[in-house]
């Protein structure tokens, strides 16, 4: 099975007998690493309590859409940008026809309008029901706009008939939402990326370091691993769990990073840095922790070699990516870091409130050659599935004009 560790999924409930497996599905999803809210309709809560999922999700549950308390603390505009995937399931005949028609009158039709994360429906409802032509056209209507109508399957029913109209089995949609994460669009390539921070050492209890979280730079990883790449993480000490299928660097100085890099660089594709590298390590580490005894104390300072630089320049470089993260003239800094570092790409974020360093959500302007693109301000996760996007298209265009 596929994996979705650290997707955040929203996972819609419309009002239908199939609504008990929605707790099912909930427990699966996140035992894939999932992440989960619920929404959940009025007829959907004739069927299941909201306080059953709210206690297997471990989050207050969703239900209304003009309700104070919950729009203060995750309102509707935020859960829709805050989805990696809204999966909706089971999805009611009603819901399919309120959704084809494009309705926003409660708090899931409003989400589904307000998203621009990919959406997957469950249909479940009465073999006649899916069999009718209204159901019929409003389904083609939705299909044709992208959204993706996983089942239903055939079989016996709750109202005693047999036919279509049987949302399929949790463990397949868990499944299938995982595999939905997955693009073949970097498939063959090797990719190095780096991640969190570095830590200098001061004397053996001490060292220099920044807020750094890894996030940024593991979900780039996992988005690549989703893309199909081979992919090798180096990463700095953090608090995360390494993507299955990459290849898990550990070290802790940028000294470490460094030659972690250049062993692994003649055999890779892409480079990708978004470790925040400290720019400066101690001229001499202390062998014995420091006392305390003057007022004051002076740390004398080297310059670390600049990684991403040095690969750049490499006479076999690969495809090469840089973040920068600043704190004013994002625009200015990031276009002389892409030229003067001599990048393919580079990555900017705005350092601020609630984005960039140790934060789940981030904003980026992606620059390469005259052109740059701004990705809004969305999960870490789903920023680096774009940004892979944006990557593997510059990187075949450059491959491709390579072989001409
Ligand atoms: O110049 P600045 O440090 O802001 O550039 C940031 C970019 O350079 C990031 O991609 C970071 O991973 C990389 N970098 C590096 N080695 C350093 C410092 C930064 O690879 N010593």
């Amino acid at each position: 099975m596929y994996q979705l560790t650290g997707k955040r999924i929203l996972l819609g409930v419309t009002g239908g007998i199939a609504a008990y497996k929605a707790a099912v599905l909930l427990r699966l999803l996140q035992q894939h690493g999932a992440v989960v809210r619920v929404v959940m309709t009025r007829n959907a809560c004739e069927f299941i309590t909201p306080l059953t999922m709210q206690a297997l999700s471990g989050k207050p549950v969703h239900t209304e859409l003009l309700d104070l308390e919950t729009e203060s603390a995750m309102g509707h505009i935020d859960l829709a940008r805050w989805a990696d995937l809204v999966l909706i399931a089971p999805a009611s005949a009603n819901f399919i026809a309120r959704y084809s028609n494009g309705f926003a009158e409660d708090l899931l039709s409003t989400l589904c309008l307000a998203t621009s994360s990919p959406v997957m429906l469950a249909p479940a409802m009465n073999q006649q029901m899916w069999l009718n032509a209204a159901t019929q056209e409003n389904l083609k209507k939705i299909i044709a706009r992208g959204i993706a109508v996983i089942g239903p399957a055939e079989g016996d029913q709750a109202c005693g008939e047999n036919g279509p109209g049987r949302m399929i089995e949790p463990e397949e949609i868990a499944s299938l939402a995982a595999k939905s994460f997955e693009t073949n669009i970097l498939s063959g390539s090797r990719l190095l990326v780096t991640a969190g921070p570095t830590r200098e050492a001061i004397d053996p209890v001490r060292f220099i370091s920044n807020r750094s979280s890894g996030r940024m730079g593991y979900a780039v990883a996992m988005a690549a691993v989703e893309a199909g790449a081979e992919v090798s993480l180096i990463s700095g000490p953090v608090n995360l769990s390494a993507p299955d299928r990459a290849e898990l660097i550990n070290v802790t100085s940028a000294a470490e990073m460094y030659s972690a890099v250049m062993q692994k660089i003649s055999t890779t594709d892409i480079f990708i840095s978004a470790a925040a590298v400290a720019d400066y390590s101690l001229d001499t580490i202390a062998e014995q922790k420091i006392k305390k005894s003057s007022d004051s104390y002076e740390l004398s300072l080297q310059k670390n070699p600049d990684i991403l630089a040095e690969v750049a320049a490499l006479n076999s470089a690969p495809f090469t990516v840089g973040f920068a993260a600043e704190t004013e003239n994002l625009e200015l800094n990031a276009q002389t870091k892409l030229r003067s570092k001599k990048l393919d790409m580079i990555a900017a974020n705005q350092v601020g409130e609630d984005l960039g360093f140790d934060s789940e959500m981030n904003a980026l302007t992606v620059f390469w050659g005259a052109e740059h693109k701004q990705l809004q301000k969305a999960s870490k996760t789903r920023l680096a599935r774009t940004l892979i996007t944006l990557i593997a298209d510059q990187y075949n265009e450059k491959n491709i004009n390579k072989t001409h």
